[in-house]
């Protein structure tokens, strides 16, 4: 199948296309109307189908026979224990999870946090939700408590589904006190709480509110799954956004299941019994849509993996992983192959396995530079594609298609479109600009299946953050060009959004944290290259008049700050106090400016500037720290 035929129809022809795609699936009822506006004029797929879609992800293929094909495979060399689960199993172990959180009396469309290590109970318990139409919201386990309980407090769950602990290589990250801590600061009162007890540390229980996972699921009987309309949640999953709040993106059931299937076979090329590999963590879209949904609803094998490229036990893992399961589409994000190069930079680990089933290596999350990504190609010799998409869209809005038509990379350039995406590059007005032209990178309406229809609770900030700047457009938030031949480069994000190790997080917020702290008066945060991490957190800090502190104590409180108020995942480990931050006229911190000052790059000096002479001062204090 030709490219540009497949892309020119999904434009083209919308319903046509999309309706023979959903065709591919299972419905409990098949839907009639294709396409139509909800009651906020939103462009909504399937309205009138029903389905279920842990039923299309389990109960389908066991129904087929494939029930005992590998659903699962958990890989932790963290705790030294691997498992398989067979499809027959995972639905066992699903519809059972399904009936323990019907007996808390979670029904169709409340809310279950799942805030959970990587670990198979994760997946069960997200499937769990789909089967009896409750709609989970993962946090990632790295988060502390504060942004626990701001998800708490905006997706007020019915019941939460944690574990006592994960572990971060060699450390045990006891999860009860960032439970407990993240409860109390909630105004949401959550009634529940199954709590798996993992063997590596136990917890104690809090009586009244804590149930045994295990024990209570002994007791459980199997829940049939429920039906479900094409546009009811799935999940909520949030992201970092330019403030403080993070933005719960919504995830509809018929768009999102239509669009996994779709990209299964046209990006990854990825058919029945075929083992994917996404190694990232439930906690990211990445792992909801690739380590989840989209495999099973393939009828693929994943890969469930709980550790780290390197040390656990090396930087051989993942070439270990490769060769024990037969993976033949592994994803991942360019940090981690950035962590493998630094320790075994001639690839020597990978020389010990066999890697004759890995067909390709996928990345996302972050911009692959070049140097990694020829690293790659010269040490794995298997082609290496780069695709561009974010959590609001749930898969990719470009890159090489794999299942459908190949194409020569070019350096730098993420490929073409997906089928469904009509990608467009617009000026500051809204115009679309010509081939080569930099600009906002946008998407005409109406976006694909999968894509969000909302934020969870706000549909304003919906509209106002994507749909409202360009009428019939949504904006991605990144910034790039087309080229000649339609290739899509991706420059970066055009607001104060950075990407630390593949992980999305919002420096406004950071500010938030660092401008709490008594001392500082202002700040700005911004993201400063790092060579491992893609970028990294930078604080820059005004005192209060009068306040005498030093340099490196009020570091390692702001350091402590963030880590305790976001999460050691926010990787914030250098600020500095600058006597004067550059403002315009009207009082807006230049961010940009500073961003160029950090990475050494070329920079104007804006016309709309407050006191020229600040930017000087700020070059000499970075430099001065040896921070630029
Ligand atoms: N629970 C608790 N803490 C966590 C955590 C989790 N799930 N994940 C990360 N952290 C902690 C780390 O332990 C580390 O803590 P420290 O500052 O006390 O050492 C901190 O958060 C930063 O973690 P990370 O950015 O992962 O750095 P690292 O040095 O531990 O590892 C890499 C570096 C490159 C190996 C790692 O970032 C990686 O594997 N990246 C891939 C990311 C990915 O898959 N992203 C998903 C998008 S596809
Ligand atoms: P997230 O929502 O966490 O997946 O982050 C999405 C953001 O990550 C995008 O808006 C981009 O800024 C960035 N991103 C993701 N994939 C790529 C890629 N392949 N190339 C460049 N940037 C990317």
């Amino acid at each position: 199948m030709s490219y540009q035929h497949e892309y020119q129809a999904s434009i083209d022809h919308p319903q046509a296309f999309w309706k023979k795609q959903a065709d591919k699936i299972q419905w409990f009822k098949e839907p009639s109307q294709i396409l139509a506006k909800d009651a906020n004029g939103i462009d909504r797929w399937f309205v009138d189908g029903e389905l279920n879609t842990a039923y299309l992800a389990l109960d389908y293929h066991v129904l087929n026979g494939r029930g005992d094909q590998v659903a699962l495979i958990y890989d932790s060399p963290v705790t030294g224990s691997k498992r398989t689960y067979t499809y027959s199993e995972l639905t066992e172990a699903v519809a059972r999870t399904a009936g323990m959180l019907a007996a808390q009396g979670v029904e169709q469309g409340d809310r279950v946090i799942v805030y959970m290590p990587m670990i198979p109970e994760a997946a069960i318990a997200m499937l769990a939700c789909a089967r009896i139409g409750a709609v989970h919201s993962v946090v990632f386990g790295g988060f502390a408590p504060h942004e626990l309980a701001v998800r708490i407090d905006d997706a007020e769950p019915k019941v939460i589904m944690t574990a006592s602990c994960g572990i971060e290589v060699d450390r045990v990250i006891e999860y009860k006190p960032i439970l407990d801590a993240a409860i109390d600061l909630a105004a949401h009162k959550v009634g529940c709480c199954l709590i798996y007890q993992r063997d590596t540390k136990t917890c104690d229980l809090t009586s009244g509110r804590d149930l045994d996972w295990a024990e209570t699921l002994r007791h459980a009987q199997p829940a049939d799954c429920a039906t479900v309309k094409a546009t009811d949640p799935l999940y909520v999953l949030y992201t970092s956004g330019t403030t403080g709040k993070p933005k719960g993106v919504v995830r509809d059931n018929g768009g999102h299941a239509v669009a996994m299937k779709y990209s299964m076979e046209v990006v990854y090329d990825m058919q029945v019994g075929d083992v994917f590999w996404a190694a990232s963590d439930v906690g990211w879209v990445v792992g909801h849509s690739y380590i989840v949904y989209a495999p099973l609803i393939a009828g693929c094998t994943t890969v469930f993996y709980e550790g780290k490229p390197v040390r656990t036990p090396d930087a051989g893992s993942f070439w270990r992983v490769c060769e024990e399961y037969g993976v033949k589409g592994l994803f991942a994000a360019p940090t981690a192959f950035r962590a493998i190069r630094k320790e075994d930079p001639d690839c020597a680990l990978a020389k010990k396995y066999d890697l004759s089933k890995l067909k390709t290596v996928f990345m996302a999350g972050e911009r692959l530079d070049p140097p990694t990504y020829d690293w790659v190609i010269e040490h794995i010799q298997r082609p290496v594609v780069d695709h561009w998409w974010q959590t609001e869209t749930g898969w990719a809005i470009a890159g090489n298609h794999m299942g459908l038509e190949p194409t020569a990379v070019k350096a730098g350039s993420v490929t073409r479109p997906s089928p469904g995406y009509n990608v467009q590059i617009l000026d500051s007005k809204g115009k679309p600009v010509g081939r080569n032209e930099q600009g906002s990178i946008a998407i005409k309406l109406p976006l694909p299946p999968g894509c969000l229809p909302t934020i969870w609770g706000n549909h304003d900030r919906f509209v106002a953050g994507y749909l409202g700047t360009y009428d019939g457009y949504y904006i991605t938030g990144d910034g790039g060009y087309l080229d000649d031949d339609n290739y899509l480069f991706v420059l970066g994000r055009t607001d104060d959004i950075i990407n630390v190790a593949g992980h999305r997080l919002s420096t406004g917020e950071m500010e938030e944290v660092v401008a709490g702290h008594s001392a500082v008066a202002e700040c700005a945060v911004i993201g400063r290259h790092s060579d491992l991490k893609g970028e990294e957190p930078l604080g820059l800090v005004l005192l209060k008049d009068g306040v005498d502190v030093d340099e490196d104590t009020l570091r390692q409180e702001l350091v402590q700050r963030v880590r305790d108020q976001i999460g050691a995942v926010a990787s914030f480990r250098d600020a500095v106090i600058v006597q004067r931050l550059p403002k315009t006229r009207s009082g807006k911190i230049l961010r940009k400016v500073l961003r160029n000052i950090a990475n050494n790059e070329e920079y104007q000096t804006p016309s709309t500037i407050d006191d020229p002479a600040c930017l000087g001062e700020i070059e000499q204090t970075l430099s001065s720290k040896g921070l630029r």
